[in-house]
């Protein structure tokens, strides 16, 4: 059975890539849904139709599972598609539970009260759509205490990488970067939480400096 990974553009292949080199026997069907791209300026209910369509997609396609790769969609639509939407005997899952994980040392199932973790200050750049919501926020409150998260919303940024300006695409993270840290001047940590923000990773790391995870 195929396993379905869901983005609103090619960015998610990033997403691909990664699951893909981690679980090498399991068949994937990607689906990116570039005529609707970019998901991260819409509006929520935008965001829940698209992606509803996009699902039933790779539904008709053979997938039981399907992983949403795009963080604007697992921000804005999937806890209201979860809720009232997936079909029994389907799956929808989000990146920001793996996020989360990551980030808090510890499984989602856990359900001990929130508890203090290594990092303190987080910077969060995401797409405006992602930012507004503020689901990270709201997820990382039932599993951690004390940790101080800023969110920069990365106008631009995936329009130039979806154009291949890849100068423009670098020029904006970098003036991203300055603002977040006008806000937070010494992050400990930084969250790509965008699917494109990986093939720009290196240009996130100069402009944070190397203390900066
Ligand atoms: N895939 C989106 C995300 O990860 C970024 C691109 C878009 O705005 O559609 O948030």
């Amino acid at each position: 059975m195929a396993v379905g990974v869901f983005d609103s553009g090619l960015g998610g292949l990033t997403v691909l890539d990664a699951v893909a080199a981690r679980l090498p026997e399991v068949p994937f069907v990607y689906f990116g849904d570039n005529a609707h791209a970019p998901y991260g300026v819409r509006d929520a209910d935008d965001v829940y139709n698209l992606t509803c369509a996009a699902c039933e997609r790779l539904f008709d396609a053979g997938c039981n599972l399907i992983i949403l790769a795009c963080n604007t969609a697992s921000a804005v639509a999937l806890r209201r598609m979860q809720e009232s939407w997936v079909p029994e005997g389907k799956r929808v899952l989000g990146v920001f539970v793996p996020l989360i994980e990551a980030l808090t040392e510890r499984q989602w199932g856990d359900n001990s009260p929130p508890r203090e973790v290594a990092v303190k200050h987080v910077a969060l750049f995401a797409t405006p759509a992602t930012v507004a919501s503020r689901a990270f926020q709201r997820e990382l409150a039932f599993r951690a205490i004390g940790v101080d998260v800023e969110a920069q919303a990365c106008g631009g940024v995936v329009d130039a990488i979806e154009e291949g300006d890849m100068i423009l695409a670098e020029a904006l993270v970098r003036s991203h970067v300055e603002a977040l840290k006008r806000k937070m001047p010494t992050p400990d940590a930084a969250m790509l939480g965008c699917t494109h923000y990986p093939l720009v990773k290196q240009v996130f790391q100069d402009a944070l400096g190397p203390d900066v995870t």
